[in-house]
């Protein structure tokens, strides 16, 4: 079979030649003698108009092909000068591989996201959401080129955890206990002993803590995999089970990280502009206007940098167009985070040394005693796209922190162990790869990047 994107990238080979298509219908209309299908098979978002006569012994029964229906069709590619489509085949042959129902939901008409997120498992048959999933994969392809070009050891940290990296409590227990009949033990609490870890579970919330433990072993090393948090956040930048790219420099410090970090995000721009250029001017015509001046921009030029003090100084100056009011130690919340990054930067901006009440444990903390070594990449129409930092590499401030924070030391002990045996200093982030799928596309809507979006009350399919 020959690819639709072949015959598109290389049409002037093709012209006058015989090729074969599989495909999926995209509409059927026919008149007395003759008809037009047109069919996608999925290697590019443009479709192919097929036409067939009555000269077709089966040409009764291809008029009656619905839309969604599964097809080979054979024939001779000729150019189409004064149509939409720069050429069309014209067919010998059309089989029908698998036919589709008259109730098939997708029929040729414009349907809303909120329609197409109810049916996910058919949505990857419309053109944006063929480019949406496209651009993900390149996504994917380019992050890791950009580690393994610089010698990055990618490293599987596992899903099933016993602590709880960002130390928020935001986590899905994983047991083997039956819900319905939970054993007790002698003081009436749940007995974990008699659960397949012996001990309470978690799915992980980031693969940081492990991946730490390799970097002091590789020096730079990366992780980028599934993440789940069971936050109650229902936004369109939240999902409960995310993917993330975290690496982690040994011998590195918050500047290395925002050099890396601002270094990875332009390459992945770049890749996926040459790489998908017929995807990325579809999402600039039909999805968000502005998106390629934006990405060649950000491309081009070099990211801000402001420290969370100076941010709540120019935030603070604009509480009045905020529903949640800016002070010191107060969280950003994505309203103060898209203003800095689309009304003060108008560019991606690093966000560094927040107050350490309101950042993870282990981040190293600052001379000032009260900031710790932290950066959240900020960007346009997001806000926090990454969040990352220097991590505390001294035995005792990092326990003294875990003390101030109740945090059971028992279930950190190889964390611990780290700042014993060679501990330097280091650090990493973490991209959420959804969100800068979201970024790239300029889909504003995190269940539209996902194949099978897991978010509040909803796990379809
Ligand atoms: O800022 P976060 O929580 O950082 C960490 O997990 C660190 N352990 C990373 C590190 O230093 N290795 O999460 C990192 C990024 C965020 O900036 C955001 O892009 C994404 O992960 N993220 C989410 N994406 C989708 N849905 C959610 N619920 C997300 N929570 C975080
Ligand atoms: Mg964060």
């Amino acid at each position: 079979l020959t690819d639709i994107k072949e015959l598109y990238r290389k049409r002037e080979n093709f012209i006058g030649t015989e090729v074969t298509v599989g495909g999926w219908v995209r509409s059927n209309r026919d008149s007395k003698s003759f008809g037009f299908l047109v069919i996608n098979d999925g290697t590019f978002f443009e479709t192919l108009q097929v036409v067939y006569g009555d000269g077709l012994s089966n040409f009764e029964e291809i008029c009656k092909i619905n839309v969604g229906a599964a097809l080979i069709v054979r024939g001779t590619i000729v150019e189409t000068p004064n149509a939409k489509q720069p050429f069309e085949m014209q067919a010998a042959e059309v089989t029908v591989e698998g036919t589709s129902a008259a109730d098939y939901p997708l029929q040729k008409k414009r349907h809303t996201f909120e329609y197409l997120r109810t049916i996910s498992h058919l949505r990857p048959r419309t053109n944006t959401f063929q480019a949406v999933f496209r651009v993900r994969s390149l996504i994917a392809y380019a992050i890791h080129s950009f580690f393994m070009e610089r010698g990055f050891v990618y490293v599987h940290t596992p899903l099933i955890t016993g602590s709880d990296c960002e130390g928020a409590g935001e986590m899905f227990q994983v047991t083997t206990l039956d819900l319905n009949n939970i054993p007790k033990n002698g003081d009436g609490e749940v007995d974990f002993a008699q659960d397949f870890f012996g001990k309470p579970t978690n799915l992980t919330v980031s693969g940081q803590l492990n991946v730490e433990t390799y970097a002091f072993a590789f020096k730079n090393v990366y992780t980028f995999g599934p993440t789940f948090r069971a936050e109650n956040s229902n936004t369109t930048r939240h999902a409960a089970e995310f993917w993330m790219i975290e690496p982690e420099m040994a011998f590195a410090d918050l500047k290395d990280d925002m050099m890396l970090a601002e270094a990875m995000l332009k390459y992945i721009i770049r890749y996926v502009l040459e790489n998908a250029p017929e995807e990325m001017a579809f999402f600039n015509q039909f999805v968000d206007k502005g998106l390629l001046e934006r990405l060649k921009h950000v491309v081009d030029s070099d990211f801000a940098h402001v420290t969370y003090t100076e941010a709540v100084e120019i935030l603070e100056k604009h509480n009045d167009a905020f529903d949640y009011k800016v002070s010191w130690g107060c969280d950003l919340q994505t309203e103060h985070e898209r203003y800095l990054t689309e009304e003060v930067f108008k560019r991606p901006v690093f966000v560094t040394d927040y107050p350490k009440e309101i950042k993870a444990f282990y981040m190293k903390l600052n001379e000032d005693g009260r900031t710790v070594a932290a950066m959240d990449c900020l960007v346009p129409g997001i806000g926090e796209i990454i969040g990352g930092s220097q991590r505390e590499d001294k035995l005792e401030l990092l326990e003294q922190r875990m003390e101030e924070l109740n945090l059971p030391k028992e279930d950190y002990g190889f964390y611990l162990d780290l700042r014993r045996y060679g501990s330097v200093r280091h650090a990493g982030f973490g991209l959420g790869f959804e969100r800068c799928v979201m970024y790239l596309t300029g889909m504003s809507n995190i269940r539209d990047v996902v194949p099978f979006p897991r978010t509040v009350k909803n796990c379809e399919l």
